[in-house]
């Protein structure tokens, strides 16, 4: 079994997480909690704000790997009116759970990440929109808002300070696609979750017509460490081109299924062998999701993968929403792929074409595979389907999540394709019947 690797330079997000009662105020100020805010909104300037995340490195952590700092940038300065942060705390990622982890453990963070944020960029209202399964999470970032405001460190004057923040609470829908930042925005208004075409982008046209930067939950908990302890100490961790920590959500047929945070740069091998105490009794790795459901797959082969930026770039595929997903060897990859398929039709907003009926092709497709009825023209169909829905032929990324579910899995399991299309067996034997 390989080094248990983990963040060899010391935890950034759960750093406190051992300490009983973080997510009350009291625990949390003790530690240091809102000494950041304070720092900020008393001592620096919007611009030292964005200078220091930028010197961190800090990069989005809800799938699209945006630097922060530039995101923020992107706001105009010069605008008159209201300006938003919305927190994406949508997380409906098949395989990740780490916001909710996050949010649960340590709400404050949260929620001052997003005051600095707002501060950052000129704007005083932060909206968090949390996914509406997400109950206990709701509760405790309501109380802790409410904490925040009776204390005085948010509203009209937060430590004393000329500049009012604010930060509320909305609780999303109940879609996939309400955590894609455009169609979180159509929700937030109370519109159905549509993405909108692009440009403008919502740094200049985003919630009610207004700049908006859509940060996740993960991105913005990260902030008040960087302001306390400084950007540079923040990209002293992680790897040349991919800094810091970041979570990751295990789950599947390991030992120890779970969130952990990560220095950026270990491999796979160091998260599902070491962190996540390795493969349950008798079994093999078989594949993996490096990064949710929408990343593409890796074979057991590439376990030695680094978790930095390059290395997955390389192979075609993302870190994304950082959910890790094993699967061993008793597993059909064609009948993982054929339900991941199902999801993503589902879910398709049906706004665009390519997404809309692409999906729905792909599931027809798979379902007469599963029913023994595949042949070489299914294999066909299937790869021209997942092309139709790849390349910015959709309006947003979930066509492209399901594109690359079928791309990614016929490359590497293409024996597997085969079987079951031109000789009607499964090689796991099980899938068929279970289908
Ligand atoms: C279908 C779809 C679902 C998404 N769901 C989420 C989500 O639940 N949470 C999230 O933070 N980002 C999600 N994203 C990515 C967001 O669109 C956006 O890139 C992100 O919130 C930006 O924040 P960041 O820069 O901090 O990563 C999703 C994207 C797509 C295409």
């Amino acid at each position: 079994m390989a080094e248990q690797r983990g963040t060899v330079g010391g935890p950034v997000l759960t750093e406190w997480f051992a300490k009983a009662d973080l997510h009350t105020l009291d625990v949390y100020e003790s530690l240091g909690g809102y000494s950041a805010l304070r720092k900020v909104v008393t001592t620096m300037t919007a611009q030292q704000v964005i200078d220091e995340v930028k010197i961190s490195g800090l990069r989005g952590r809800g799938g699209a790997d945006f630097p922060t700092a530039m995101k923020w940038s992107f706001v105009p300065k010069d605008h008159p009116g209201p300006k938003y942060i919305v927190v994406n705390a949508d997380e409906s990622e098949p395989g990740s759970a780490k916001d909710r982890y996050l949010m649960e453990n340590s709400p404050h963070a949260l929620i001052e990440g997003a005051a600095i944020a707002s501060f950052a960029i000129g704007g005083h209202q932060a909206w968090i929109y949390i996914r509406g399964e997400y109950d206990l999470p709701y509760e405790m970032l309501r109380d802790a808002i409410a904490e925040a405001h009776a204390k005085g460190y948010l509203g009209d004057h937060p430590f004393g300070a000329d500049h009012a923040l604010d930060v509320r609470l909305y609780r999303g829908h109940g879609a996939y696609i309400c955590g894609e930042e455009t169609a979180l925005l159509e929700s937030l208004e109370g519109k159905r979750a549509q993405p909108r075409s692009r440009p403008p982008f919502p740094a200049v046209k985003g919630a009610w017509g207004l700049p908006t930067a859509v940060n996740n939950v993960e991105t913005l908990s990260t902030v008040p460490w960087i302001i306390r302890h400084g950007g540079a100490e923040y990209a002293s961790r992680g790897t040349e081109k991919a800094k810091g920590t970041r979570m990751v959500t295990v789950s599947g047929d390991v030992k120890k299924p779970g969130n952990y945070e990560i220095e950026i740069g270990v491999t796979y091998r160091d998260i599902i062998e070491g962190l996540a105490g390795g493969m349950l009794p008798g079994r093999k790795l078989k594949v993996f999701w490096p990064g949710g459901s929408s990343a593409k797959v890796l074979p057991a082969s590439m376990l030695d993968t680094s978790t930095d930026l390059d290395g997955l770039k390389a192979l075609g595929t993302m870190g994304g929403s950082g959910g890790i997903i094993v699967m061993d060897d008793s597993h059909c990859v064609v009948k993982a792929a054929a339900r991941l398929l199902r999801f993503y039709a589902f879910e398709s907003c049906g706004k665009c074409t390519p997404c809309r009926v692409g999906g729905n092709w792909a599931v027809r497709t798979y379902d007469r595979i599963m029913a023994n009825e595949g042949s070489q023209l299914e294999l066909g169909i299937l790869e021209r389907v997942s092309d139709g829905l790849q390349n910015g032929r959709c309006l947003c990324g979930l066509g492209d999540a399901a594109g690359w579910v079928i791309e990614s899995t016929m490359r590497h399991f293409h024996d597997e394709y085969e079987d079951h299309c031109l000789r009607h067996t499964c090689n796991v034997g099980r899938a068929l019947a279970h289908a």
